[in-house]
């Protein structure tokens, strides 16, 4: 058993940040930084376009990022969390970039500034086509040189330690739920071990591997969303998962595909269906920068009525000098596909890519849970409504980090370890028998939930789903009952619950707001609601 007063979960941007913050605060406390993977294996590796900053105030307004924001939200972001993302984000971006991470310039020293879809003006920094590594780099270097932080690679996380493990009956009625710490799967011995905190910070992540095709890495398997609605915290908007639209399309693509960034339109990249039509002119006055949820659905459903599996991208009309002094990793990928972006189109498809929704939490990061703080991708706190900004999430990311630690390093005092937690019970389980069960469920839940909530929705596409999900919890509960944890078996569970909640929202929105459009009601309600499961 290990104690600590500070227990972060995830080492992507969320985590980091806040690890930082908490342990520069406070230079002798130890902050325990758990992961499941190596350190660096995050969604933040991945992010390519950039972070959404106003720092141009000549062209630029925090206004317009405001407006922007909202306008992609469709109607269901919190105004009041928007305005604090947008007016803070310049002061975190410093903060990163004292810490060493690296934007690129014009030859006058200012940021180069990228465009994306929804966005009014340039106002994305970035690093080439590549800024979600050179973050994580920042940060993993800055930690390194913080002795108090410890981080804690190859451990899962399986649940949050509460009221439950004490013996106690909890619903979702129980007030004052209690996080106490967490039970945790050490891949090195193979035992469950308990950690006790003062604070918790869920900074898991998304959850795209509950579809077939994602722009996610395998560690984006929504486990703090599962964790936290187990121990009966609130989870909410989870039907608002965002698909990217042009994820690099290749024969029989599945699990993590290649990003190709929204800023490759922003620089002039035009989208062209199958009979070379620049497509987008008839579905959006913005064409090819319009929101997300556009563009996706416009591809979907030219994909559908032309009979292809993809449409394509076309960078032709850009020099080469041009396209890789930005996109040089894009270039190189497509090159190694056999794509020569100066004379063929790159064929793209969209791919589960962002989870909108998440562990409700309030404006300072505190969840439905107290003393359990979630940031980053696994949270919801209102920025992105129906439908996310492009390049908001970095800067969400580090605007809540911030927040979470504010109000996080004022607990610590008041509280103390909960002494009574008893050990994980591994009782009567044994080794599974047969592995390939738990690949075979993988496989269906993703195959269930992409062709039946997907990108276009409707109510028996979604009673499908969740009849079919239902199979899948009921044998995975008894897997988990009866067999010896692994990391793909715990995977799967979260993974079953998050398509669960993602039904139950979908389900539940009797409208087409954002992200989520069902044919049964194209239309919006005149009630604007979050679902809260
Ligand atoms: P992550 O960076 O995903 O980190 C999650 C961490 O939690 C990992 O360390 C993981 O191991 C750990 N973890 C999860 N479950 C457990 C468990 N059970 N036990 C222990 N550890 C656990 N956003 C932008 O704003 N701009 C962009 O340009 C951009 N581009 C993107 C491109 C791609 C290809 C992708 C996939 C995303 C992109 N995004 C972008 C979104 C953005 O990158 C993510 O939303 C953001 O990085 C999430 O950060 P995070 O810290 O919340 O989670
Ligand atoms: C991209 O670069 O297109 C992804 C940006 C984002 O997800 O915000």
């Amino acid at each position: 058993m290990q104690k600590t007063d500070f227990l972060v979960i995830g080492s992507g941007i969320a985590g980091l940040t806040y690890a930082l913050k908490v342990a520069q605060y406070y230079p002798d406390k130890k902050v325990l930084v758990m992961t499941k993977a190596a350190a660096d294996e995050t969604n933040t590796k991945y992010a390519q376009g950039g972070v959404a900053v106003v720092n141009d105030m000549e062209n630029d307004s925090f206004e317009k990022h405001i407006e922007d924001t909202l306008i992609a939200g469709d109607g269901l972001c919190n105004r009041n969390v928007v305005e604090i993302v947008v007016k803070e984000g310049p002061d975190r971006v410093r903060e990163l970039i004292e810490w060493g991470a690296r934007f690129d310039k014009e030859k006058d020293g200012d940021y180069k500034l990228g465009k994306e879809g929804g966005h009014s003006e340039f106002r994305i920094i970035h690093h080439k086509d590549i800024t979600g590594w050179e973050m994580e780099r920042a940060l993993l270097d800055a930690v390194a040189k913080q002795t108090n932080i410890e981080i804690v690679k190859h451990c899962f996380v399986i649940d949050i330690i509460t009221q439950h493990h004490l013996g106690y009956l909890i619903t979702k009625a129980t007030p004052d739920i209690e996080c106490y710490g967490v039970y945790v799967l050490n891949s090195k011995n193979n035992q469950v071990e308990k950690i006790l905190a003062k604070v918790t910070l869920l900074a898991t992540g998304g959850n795209g591997q509950v579809y077939r095709t994602t722009t996610n890495p395998s560690i984006a398997t929504g486990d703090g969303v599962a964790m936290v609605y187990r121990a009966k915290g609130r989870i909410e908007n989870m039907e608002f998962i965002q698909f990217h639209p042009t994820a690099l399309y290749e024969p029989g693509m599945k699990g993590q595909a290649f990003l190709i960034t929204e800023a490759v339109r922003g620089d002039g990249g035009i989208l062209r269906n199958k009979n070379g039509e620049a497509f987008m002119e008839r579905y959006d006055a913005r064409k090819d920068l319009a929101p997300r949820d556009i563009v996706a659905r416009a591809i979907d459903s030219e994909m559908k009525r032309t009979g292809t599996e993809h449409v394509w991208l076309d960078c032709r009309h850009f020099t080469k000098e041009k396209f890789t002094e930005h996109f040089p990793n894009i270039y190189e990928k497509c090159l190694s596909v056999g794509i020569d972006i100066a004379k063929d189109m790159i064929p793209v498809a969209p791919a589960a890519h962002y989870s909108c929704g998440g562990i409700k939490t309030d404006e300072w990061g505190r969840s439905s849970i107290k003393n359990l703080f979630a940031c980053g991708e696994c949270s919801s706190t209102g920025l992105h409504g129906a439908n996310r900004l492009a390049s908001n999430s970095l800067l969400e990311a580090m605007v809540f980090a911030h927040r979470c630690y504010t109000d996080a390093v004022n607990r610590t005092g008041s509280s103390s370890f909960n002494e009574n937690i008893p050990d994980w019970n591994a009782k009567g389980t044994s080794e599974p028998k047969e592995m390939i069960l738990i690949t075979q469920s993988l496989k269906e839940i993703q195959q269930v939930m992409s062709d039946y909530v997907g990108i276009v929705r409707n109510d028996v596409r979604l009673q499908r789903a969740l009849r079919r999900l239902d199979l899948l919890w009921e044998e995975t509960e008894q897997l988990y009952e009866s067999t010896s944890l692994s990391l793909p078996l715990l995977e799967l569970r979260n993974l079953i619950t998050v398509g669960y909640l993602v039904v139950k929202g979908a389900a539940f929105r009797k409208e087409s707001r954002g992200l989520h459009f069902n044919t049964d009601y194209p239309n919006k309600s005149e009630l604007v609601q979050n679902i809260v499961l």
